[in-house]
This record gives C-alpha cells, structure tokens and sequence, in this order.
C-alpha cells in the first residue's frame, strides 16, 4: 500500500480517516490508546508541515440525530495533547463552513471534524457525502485499521476521489498481522476464547486450515465439550453448535491443526466474584454448576503447547476473566505468552476489546508484540476476510 509517510504533504491538506471511537465516561476518555497510537504516527507528518484535517466517528448514534452525547469535540484535550498541536474544532464534516476552516489551515495545524456518523451519508456509502468530505482535503489518508471492515463513505467511497494513501498505524496493523497470520514463524498457535462459538465459525475455520495448534477457551469450549457429550450443568454452551463443532474438528484433521481443549475446569454454582468453586474433570460439571474458567491441568498443558510455539495470537478470554478468581488460566496464559515475548522466543500478537482489556488486566500487554487496536475489524482479518478499507486503497492504488 502507498505509505503517507513517503508522500510530500507540506503545505497540503491532508483528509485522514482516523479511528478515535475510543471509551468515554461522564463526558471523559478513559482510555487514550486509539489516540496515543494515531497521534504518533501523525505527529512526523506535521512536523513536516501537513495541514491535518481529521475525521473519525464515535460510537454509533442513531441515524439523522445528531445527539450531543456522541460529539467528538470531547476528543480534543486528548488528542491536542497528543498530537502536540491546539487541534481545532468543525462541528459539522460536510459543509461550507467545513471547507473554510481546512483553507485556514497553516503548516503543522490541525482540525477535528465533528462525528461522521452525524450523516445517514457516511453508513451508506453514499457518494455524494464522500464528495462533500473531499473537498476537505488535497490527499486522503485512511488511517483506521480498526474501521476498515465497514464500507462507509470516508473508509471507501472517499478512497476513490482523492490520491488516496494508508497511515502508519494502519500499515503497522496490517503488517503485524500479516506476520502473525499469514506468514507465522511455525509451529504456531492461536489462543480463541469468548463466550460463543456461533460468533467465531468462520474464524475458527480458517486458523484451523493456517495453523499448527488452536487452543479454545471460555464458553466456546463448553460448546465443543458438549459436543464431545460432557455434563454441562448450567454451563454456557449453544446445543444448536454441535454439527458446525463437528465440522471445525474434521477441518483441523484435514490440516494437521491440533484443537485443544480444557482436561479440567473451575465450576462455581453463583456467576459472582470470589464465587465458591471446585476444579472438576471437564466432561463432569455437576448439574446446579457452571464452568467459570479452565482447570489448573488445561492451563499447565495450553502453557506446554504456548512453549513449544513461535508464533501465538489471541483472541478472546478463556474464562470469566473479569471475576476473579476465574481469570487465572487467562492470566497465567498471558503471562506465559509474555516471557516467551520476552525471551525473544515467540512472536505475539493480540487483538479484540476483551482480548485487550484481559491482557491489561493481566499487566502483560506491553510485553506482547503487537496488540490491535482493531475489534470487529481484526476478528474479520482472522477469517480471512478481504476489508473493505483496504480493498479501497488497493483499488485506488491500481487505478493511480
Ligand atoms: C471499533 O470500535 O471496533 C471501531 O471503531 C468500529 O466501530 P463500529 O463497530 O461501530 O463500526
């Protein structure tokens, strides 16, 4: 992909496509990662006196309202900080009023325009909205990996009308997870955890077909115990599963993946922290009982096979990892993957907002390789999906 970074932005207006939806409490962000991550890549290109005008969304506010509780104005103390310039403020993407003040612009400033999704245009990938946003730049960035499975008007359509090129952060994504998926340094491993299986059919189907060891976790692991005719209890598993379980199974023995799945596991009879609990074997979880997380034998014999493995990615807790004490297979996991990071032994890469916000938890994630900024959008690349985003750069690329 055509990087910014060797394009000449000096005096230009430089349209990017940012992803700062980014968590917020009582009007405060409470975690600046997206924003840290943007800013860095950015602040080079104003140094060498690009004029950023910033576009991004932020959660997802119903169609035609523009609700002030999803106004991005909030982002700018942060990202100002950031960046390291006084970024300046348009309370409207695609207007007049807009364009008046990306023209005002000088080299090394910057300004934020108010949420995308404020117009139905930016869902709908309507060209007509997308010609309105370019007029708001010389060149267009996309620098948002994490949107890049949504075809809207600045991630796609936009793409098309400017000389389009991709943003650090975004290269550094795609780059990232490239090595870890499509070019892994073998044997490697995929850690795939979450509540249900149904959600990640297609991912499973296609590391299965990638890799040499796929090690399942959390609820979906209920799901192929079930399967396998283990006593569930109250356990959270989907009985309707069974034959896409089957199918995963019989995929991996076509390629050589190995699934594995929890020998022994941690059953409480409440769904509270510091819940009383026993370690039982997995096909016996007694019937008023549910499995919490992954027994003490499954976390020694995932930790063997994370041992043997060069290359590990993960996706998705293994067990109820935010009451404690049932986030201990996923924290000593973490904590696994992490000193084998260390150790210059593995290359780690991680993604998904569970994934992340457990690997805080953990106190590890600085130790993994790469940790996505991307949730949906890094689920998709795990199946193998082409990203509407980055098939418009392409498209741009080519058509240059
Ligand atoms: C995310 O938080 O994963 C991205 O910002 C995409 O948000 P969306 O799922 O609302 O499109």
């Amino acid at each position: 992909l055509p990087s910014i970074l060797r394009a000449d932005v000096r005096g230009k207006r430089v349209l990017v496509r940012a992803d700062l939806n980014v968590p917020v409490e009582n009007g405060r962000v409470t975690d600046t990662t997206r924003i840290d991550r943007f800013a860095a890549g950015m602040r080079p290109l104003l140094a060498r006196g690009a004029r950023l005008v910033i576009l991004t969304h932020f959660g997802r506010p119903k169609r035609s309202e523009m609700n002030p509780a999803y106004s991005v104005d909030k982002l700018r103390p942060a990202l100002s900080r950031a960046l390291g310039v006084d970024v300046r403020f348009s309370d409207v993407c695609a207007d007049n009023s807009a364009v008046i003040l990306s023209n005002a612009l000088r080299d090394g400033e910057a300004l934020l325009c108010e949420n995308l999704r404020y117009n139905e245009g930016e869902t709908d990938n309507d060209p007509a909205f997308a010609a309105e946003l370019a007029k708001l730049g010389d060149i267009y960035v996309n620098d948002a990996f994490s949107c890049a499975h949504r075809a809207h008007a600045s991630t796609d359509a936009l793409a098309r009308l400017l000389p389009a090129y991709a943003g650090p952060l975004l290269i550094e994504e795609i780059d990232a997870l490239s090595a870890a998926l499509e070019a892994p340094q073998k044997p490697a491993v995929a850690i795939v955890g979450g509540a249900k299986v149904s959600s990640k059919i297609a991912v499973l189907k296609n590391l299965v077909r990638k890799l040499d060891h796929v090690i399942i976790g959390g609820g979906m692991a209920n799901t192929f115990l079930f399967a396998s005719g283990a006593a569930m209890g109250r356990s959270l598993h989907e009985a309707d599963q069974v034959e896409t379980v089957r199918e995963i199974e019989a995929l991996a023995r076509v390629h050589g993946c190995c699934l594995h799945l929890p020998r022994d596991v941690v059953v409480a009879r409440e769904f509270k922290a510091h819940a009383a609990h026993e370690v039982v074997p997995a096909d016996a979880c007694p019937q008023d009982a549910m499995i919490l997380d992954a027994g003490p034998e499954a976390e020694a014999k995932f930790a063997a096979v994370l041992e043997g493995c060069r290359t590990i990615l993960w996706n998705g807790p293994l067990g109820a990892f935010e009451m404690q004490p049932f986030d201990a297979a996923t924290v000593t996991l973490a904590q696994k993957a992490a000193a084998l990071t260390r150790a210059g032994r593995a290359v780690s890469v991680a993604g998904g907002g569970d994934t992340v916000a457990a690997l805080n938890a953990a106190g590890v994630a600085q130790d993994f390789t790469y940790v996505s900024t991307a949730g949906g959008a890094f689920l998709e690349w795990l199946e193998g999906r082409e990203l509407p985003g980055i098939a418009a750069l392409h498209a741009a690329e080519c058509a240059a």
